[in-house]
């Protein structure tokens, strides 16, 4: 085992779980798996994956049993103001948005309730599994409400008459519903992120950290864009690369016994989607060919 690994947190099961390991593997990560399946050891780099609950991430990486870890923003700020409420430092930082794993935090209320802005929440009871955050929220207003603390199953607090409202994890909404809540503010919009931890860590560390957020970078950029092909009339060149989206200067390449027509390749910032490939068929384009990028390093 090599001495001082980079050791990144990720959720053992839940929501972030399939996409981090995706990630994982994207940035070149090849690794044996522990018998208990909960460390993951890189063979090719100095690198290891705990898998562990994700509300423990932040705090393991404030404490410096992981450099890192890939969480969601609504964990990591829960510590984050937990931490600053008890006037202790942080002890991680946000340094990248992986931008899966898309969620709000929002207030919800019951249907026989009204809302009429945050003043509604005025001397009420809120339930939430993310009292910190909410606290935050009712200071802001400069609102006195009663925030109670639920590991989870809060969207059935209300009807159990433990509080009047929740605060509450959104993702499609169909919990609330399910439990007849009616979402009002979003006070967190959500996804997943990279923390990293605030401690001094060693050079290797530093190094191989620095290599994997350069890789994860080059991963999220590659995420929606698209390697199009396609063969293009010379005189409707012009018109074919204008409707390339958001891509830079295409390689145009001369075919084989050929005149009239050019072979033009590009990487495309955005989806490629039918409508763009039917304008392109239009403006005189055939041949195409759309293919997936994945990786890129400018
Ligand atoms: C969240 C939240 C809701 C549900 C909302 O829990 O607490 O129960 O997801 O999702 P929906 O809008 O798609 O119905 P989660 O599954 O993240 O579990 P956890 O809070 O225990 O981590
Ligand atoms: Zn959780």
């Amino acid at each position: 085992m090599t001495k001082d690994p980079v050791k990144i947190a990720v959720q053992k099961s839940g929501r972030l779980t399939p996409r981090s390991l995706e990630l994982l593997d994207r940035i070149g990560l090849d690794y044996d798996r522990s018998p208990d399946q909960l460390l993951c050891v890189g063979r090719n780099m100095p690198v290891e994956a705990l898998l562990v609950r994700d509300d423990d991430i932040p705090e393991l990486v404030r404490d410096g049993t992981c450099t890192m870890g890939f969480v969601g923003l609504n964990v990591a700020r829960e510590t984050e103001y937990q931490r600053r409420a008890n006037g202790q430092e942080c002890g991680f930082e946000v340094v990248q948005e992986l931008g899966f794993g898309q969620c709000r935090l929002a207030i919800a209320r019951q249907e026989t309730d009204q809302w009429n802005g945050p003043q509604s929440l005025q001397g009420k009871r809120i339930a939430t599994s993310y009292p910190h955050i909410t606290q935050h929220y009712l200071d802001q207003h400069n609102i006195d409400a009663q925030v109670i603390a639920f590991a989870g199953s809060v969207e059935i607090a209300p009807a159990l008459g433990k509080s009047d409202f929740v605060c509450d994890l959104v993702s499609t909404g169909a919990t609330l519903a399910a439990n007849k809540l009616i979402e009002e503010d979003v006070i967190l919009e959500s996804h997943s992120v990279v923390i990293r931890t605030t401690r001094s860590t060693s050079a290797q560390q530093d190094y191989w950290m620095d290599k994997l957020t350069q890789r994860i970078d080059g991963v999220i950029r590659v995420q929606h864009s698209k390697y199009i092909m396609l063969h293009a009339p010379i005189k409707a060149l012009a018109a074919v690369t204008r409707l390339l989206p958001g891509s830079e200067a295409p390689t145009v390449i001369p075919l084989q016994g050929c005149n009239e027509k050019v072979a033009v390749h590009a990487v495309c910032r955005e989806n490629v989607f039918w409508e763009t490939l039917e304008d392109l068929k239009a403006a005189g384009a055939t041949a195409m060919l759309v293919l997936p990028v994945e990786k890129m390093l400018a």
